[in-house]
């Protein structure tokens, strides 16, 4: 775990833990000897950290912390680390992140390769810097860098590192190790972090706890993260690294820190296919086509071109493809406006792309990714077209939404090469891909299907084939009881306030005002028969027409609207209901359990591979507050005993057909977790 390398009067320490050299007890045991042994050697005048593979170190084994701790521990480490009367040097490399970079800060100097990266993530795990992090990176930057780089999580690169005086030097990334060394070699006394002093720059906690106020209203670790800076300029160093642990102590056993931890290492587990070896062959995919230019598949293309990848889109008319065309380009140009691209990032995505109304076009496209109207006819259609003229291997896929990948497959000679590729939407921002696998989908078609996602910044999870998939088919036992009880009595405000208290960006109501209440109308004025009906009769499709659920104003903000409370009310009379009161317990139980009861059928029907990828599709797809870990964790922790009586406690009202999940009754009378 620890290699040591002399090299003259300069000692190598090797931090040497693969994959991403975590300081679990056994690197911290065997640092700590190491730290110790150079002393008692003569020989060695200097000490030199690094971290071997690919990067210094990801920082603590966040494994750990579900555990006891053992060990020596790492505050301890670092203590000994800078305490050390032999200069130390941390030569950084890859990534040197959360307790990685603290051990660095113990150092008494930091050297950096150009193309290194160095961030406290903690915040992101629910817990704050716990080795000394909260203290020393402000006595190294300042509080204003120091508050930014803890409170947000986000990585500096190391020539801002170098700026802020975070590190002391860049290295030559060929030359490296040895150019670290022979710096190490004419370094003397060393320079501790400990002894600096904050400067108590006025004014700048309290600006940067207003401007944050909002963003972090409902969460621990960025308030306590806060706290702990504070003290490096109010406290003694030794008092401030003493609350620092205790805060720590405190937010790593709670509620948010398990969530963000759970949705951690779910992500990582979403990646990886239950029944194929991890070396499972991919086929190489460099040109890209795209069918339909409407906001899917714009969307969609928009993804791959900034990729640098070469992507054909077809459309049926010259006018589609035109504002298909245009609409690319003018969100682009909306990201270059807001500084998250640059002009010349749109122009040349914008340059990879070849419009064309010739079906033909696509013959050399490796993969080929269908995003036309939900119309199973169309689909199989455009599957059979596509079989005839796309090359041997390149492979087909639909973003159907909900529609079966097996019918249409079935249109074509190859159903080995289809896939479901499903996007959410806005395609080219929300990172979830839900790779649908076929009966007869190949496997190395589902593993490039995953890593084509991957290699353009999505979120893939695996899904089997039904209706509407993991996410889409969870949402409608949602939806169905949203359009239940505005019936029965509740509002559309009271039923989106319940799910946006929870954290939610969005309630129901309200995520159908942003799609489009018209999806899947019939399109006929005169024949309203429900709630959706007489919305779209009304021109009430959504924020689209500045009228859904809510009036929307030009800045798309939302507020009640009487004529919907009158549609509303008239339908309520016409069915003969009577208006009642609808508590907040029955809305969660009608709309966030009946999703969790989904899931469990989801997962007892292999459609998903395991209950936290349900998680991850929710907390990509659909803005499920990662605090709360995913539905099915979030049941897990509130017990899946309240669930299963939440929903017998309405289960007349949830609406016909409903059923108790097997696997739900099943393990609440386990007291197990949703998992199998
Ligand atoms: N502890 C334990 N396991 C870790 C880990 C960590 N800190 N970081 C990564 N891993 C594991 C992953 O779970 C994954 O395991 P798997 O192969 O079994 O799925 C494996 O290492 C590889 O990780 P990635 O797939 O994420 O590899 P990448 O190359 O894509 O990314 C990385 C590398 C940027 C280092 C990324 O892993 C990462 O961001 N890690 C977490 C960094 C972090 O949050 N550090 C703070 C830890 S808390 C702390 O230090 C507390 C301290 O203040 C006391």
């Amino acid at each position: 775990m620890i290699e040591t390398k002399l090299h003259q009067d300069v000692l190598e320490i090797i931090i040497s833990n693969a994959p991403v050299n975590a300081l679990g007890a056994g690197v911290r045991s065997a640092l700590s000897q190491a730290i110790e042994t150079a002393q008692a050697d003569d020989q060695v005048k200097v000490i030199l950290l690094r971290g071997a593979g690919k990067l210094f170190s990801a920082g603590a084994d966040i494994t750990e912390f579900d555990q006891p701790p053992t060990g020596c521990t790492l505050p301890a480490v670092i203590d000994a680390i800078e305490a050390s009367p032999k200069p130390v040097v941390a030569a950084i490399h890859g990534t040197a992140l959360g307790g990685g970079l603290e051990l660095a800060l113990g150092c008494h100097y930091r050297l950096a390769t150009p193309t290194a990266k160095l961030g406290l993530p903690e915040v992101s795990l629910g817990i704050l810097p716990g080795a000394g992090g909260t203290q020393r990176l402000p006595r190294l930057v300042g509080l204003d860098a120091a508050l930014n780089m803890i409170v947000s999580g986000s990585p500096v690169d190391a020539t801002s590192a170098l700026a802020m005086g975070l590190v002391d030097r860049l290295v030559d990334e060929e030359d490296f190790p040895t150019a670290a060394i022979a710096y190490a070699r004419i370094l003397d006394a060393p320079g501790r972090t400990r002894d600096k002093q904050v400067a108590d720059d006025a004014g700048v906690l309290e600006r940067f706890a207003a401007a944050n106020a909002r963003r972090i209203r409902s969460l621990d670790a960025p308030k306590a993260c806060m706290t702990a800076v504070k003290a490096s300029v109010e406290l003694p160093i030794d008092e401030g690294l003493a609350l620092e642990r205790k805060l720590f102590a405190e937010l790593v056993g709670g509620a948010q820190a398990k969530a963000l931890r759970h949705a951690f290492f779910a992500e990582r587990a979403a990646g990886k296919i239950a029944d194929l070896p991890a070396d499972t062959p991919r086929r190489p995919i460099a040109k890209v086509g795209v069918i339909g230019a409407g906001t899917m598949g714009g969307g969609i293309s928009m993804n791959f071109l900034l990729a640098g990848m070469d992507v054909t889109i077809v459309e049926m008319t010259q006018d589609a493809l035109d504002r298909g065309v245009a609409l690319m380009r003018a969100n682009y140009e909306a990201s270059a406006k807001k500084g998250r691209l640059t002009r010349e990032q749109v122009e040349h995505a914008m340059s990879l792309l070849t419009p064309t109304l010739a079906f033909d076009a696509l013959a050399d496209c490796d993969l080929v990714i269908e995003a036309v109207y939900e119309n199973m006819e169309v689909k199989k259609e455009i599957f059979a077209r596509l079989d005839a003229i796309a090359k041997p291997g390149a492979i087909l896929a639909s973003n159907t939404s909900y529609l079966s990948i097996d019918e249409i497959a079935s249109a074509t000679k190859r159903p080995a090469d289809v896939l479901g590729l499903h996007f959410f939407s806005p395609a080219n921002i929300m990172k979830l891909v839900e790779v649908v696998r076929g009966a007869a989908t190949a496997d190395d078609v589902l593993t490039t299907g995953m890593q084509v996602a991957r290699s353009i910044g999505k979120v893939p999870v695996v899904a089997r084939v039904c209706y509407g998939f993991i996410g889409n088919r969870m949402l409608i036992p949602r939806q169905d009881n949203a359009y239940a009880m505005l019936l029965e009595g509740a509002t559309p405000e009271q039923i989106d306030r319940v799910h946006t208290d929870f954290g939610m960006p969005m309630g129901p109501l309200q995520m159908i005002d942003l799609a489009g209440v018209d999806i899947g109308w019939h399109r006929d004025t005169d024949r309203i028969e429900s709630l959706q009906d007489a919305l779209c009769a009304a021109g009430r499709w959504g924020q689209k027409t500045k009228a859904g659920f809510y009036n929307y104003d030009e800045n798309r903000k939302p507020s009640p609207s009487p004529v919907v409370a009158e549609i509303i009310d008239g339908f309520r009379n016409r069915a003969g209901l009577k208006r009642r009161d609808i508590s907040d317990d029955e809305i969660v139980a009608r709309t966030l359990y009946t999703m969790v009861n989904e899931g469990a059928k989801i997962l007892d029907e292999n459609i998903a591979q395991r209950a936290s990828d349900i998680d991850v599709v929710w907390l990509h797809g659909y803005g499920w507050p990662r605090h709360k870990g995913g539905p099915m964790f979030w049941a897990d922790q509130i017990g899946l005993t309240t669930v299963s009586e939440g929903l017998a406690r309405y289960a007349d009202r949830i609406g016909d057909g409903f059923s108790m999940a097997p696997l739900l009754a099943r393990q609440s009378a386990d007291g197990g977790a949703p998992d199998k």
